[in-house]
């Protein structure tokens, strides 16, 4: 089987990465508005003040996805514009900004996939606690209902969360992102079910106020285990270590995640090794995050080979020396994007979308004025040729989104690294696809 006729293609962005406009038009602060003024949390000491001064070239940015052709555009909601106190009066610049934005998009062609949450999560909630305040899935479901109330008549495709891995592992764990935390690990565990409670909440509030039948999903970190070989035995073996912690590091686990909110139930692996750890579970909260719903997400950017070791198992193979790697240090391993929807489809039942793929690459502008990306090209070919065989295998995959397009606010890395189908001059703010 071909990909499917109706496949969609499209790129992703999230605000706070190139809006800008970071204290325009009654927008609050967000924990990134703060991490970006802490001594070097940020590799070139830069923020997303300006960003990609999207805001201002909105029409621009739209008018680029038109001549590129896409058929959906993946964005997320400043959650601080819309509630600059990230509870209570809406602000109603903030919505009015992104009820243009869908408006142009629809005028282009393009179906919006909106993302209420891309991690610039209000300061002034922050402060209140953020995610360990008992009531903050509740925050986040009011959040969702306002949306819902001025964006369903014309946005279908919602996700929650991007990554709560990252928001929830390298913010509050690690301290790299915001809110720069470093909490034990109960608390991280706390955040982590706080966040699936606030999903499910949300899945509801949506499901519940929308004027169009709402196609709802999540997008996760999903760092794959493929097979080394096309041995079942190997096959098997990158199957069984997909749901489980990555490098013995259980934050970076799909399952985590995704166990609870498409089976119910938490991994095996987190009740046995961190049981000690865990936030009491409520009656009923399990009910809530596994409310039901229509897809998972996936931001593919990196994985491991596997295969069936001789003790039986499963086993990560290293790569040679020297091996294909971008400039984020990630491997080309395209096989990523076969066994990625494979496994996760096969476990939720649920179909797939690629709602990131991509990768940073050298770019500037070249002395003939233009931008040339063939490392681009061909990781692109070579990663969609694998989606293919997905297709081919009866995977149902129903789209792929490429980050990004525009080069822009890579969060602890600043500018130094560059996703953009669309080059992006910081200063001047000229873009040249
Ligand atoms: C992610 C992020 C993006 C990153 C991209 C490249 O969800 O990790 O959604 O914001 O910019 O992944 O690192």
């Amino acid at each position: 089987m071909p990909l499917p006729r109706d496949f969609l293609w499209g790129t992703a962005t999230s605000a706070y990465q190139i809006e800008g406009a970071a204290d325009a038009d009654g927008k609050g602060a967000s924990v990134w508005d703060a991490l970006c003024r802490v001594d070097n949390a940020i590799a070139d000491g830069s923020s997303g003040e300006r960003a990609c001064d999207h805001c201002a070239r909105v029409a621009e940015d739209v008018e680029l996805l038109r001549a590129l052709g896409v058929d959906a555009y993946r964005f997320s909601i400043s959650w601080p514009r819309v509630l600059p106190e990230g509870a209570g009066a809406p602000n109603e610049a903030g919505l009015d900004f992104y009820d243009a934005l869908v408006d142009r998009l629809l005028g282009a062609g393009v179906r919006p996939f909106l993302t209420l949450f891309h991690w610039d999560y209000p300061l002034a909630l922050y402060r209140r606690g953020g995610w360990l305040h008992p009531d903050s899935p509740k925050w986040f479901a009011d959040y969702a209902t306002l949306l819902t109330e001025r964006l369903s008549d014309r946005v279908a495709d919602w996700m929650t969360h991007n990554e709560p891995q990252c928001f929830v592992g390298l913010g509050h764990r690690d301290g790299r992102h915001a809110p720069g935390m470093r909490f034990s690990t109960p608390d991280v565990l706390r955040v982590g079910h706080n966040a699936l409670l606030a999903h499910g909440h949300a899945v509801r509030a949506i499901r519940a106020g929308a004027k169009r039948t709402p196609n709802i999903g999540w997008a996760t970190v999903a760092h794959v285990k493929y097979p080394a070989s096309e041995r079942a035995e190997d096959v098997d073996a990158a199957r069984e270590a997909q749901f489980g912690p990555n490098d013995e590091d259980w934050v970076w686990s799909i399952g985590w995640f995704a166990d609870p909110i498409h089976l119910g139930r938490y991994p095996e692996f987190a009740l046995r090794r961190l049981a000690g750890d865990m936030p009491p579970i409520a009656p009923g909260d399990m009910e809530t995050i596994n409310a039901p719903i229509d897809f998972i997400g996936l931001n593919i950017y990196s994985g491991t080979p596997y295969r069936r070791a001789a003790d039986g198992r499963p086993a990560p193979v290293q790569r040679p020396p020297g091996y294909a790697h971008t400039p984020m240090d990630w491997p080309v391993a395209p096989e990523t994007l076969r066994w990625g929807p494979t496994f996760a489809t096969e476990r939720y039942r649920v179909p797939a979308y690629i709602t990131e793929n991509g990768m940073a690459n050298p770019d500037w502008v070249m002395s003939d004025a233009r931008v040339h990306d063939p490392q681009r090209i061909d990781f692109l070919e070579r990663y969609l040729a694998q989606l293919e065989a997905a297709a081919d295998d009866g995977v149902d995959v129903r789209g792929y989104f490429l980050w990004s397009l525009l080069d822009n606010f890579e969060w602890a890395e600043g500018y130094k690294k560059r996703f953009g189908l669309v080059h992006v001059d910081f200063e001047t703010f000229e873009r040249t696809p």
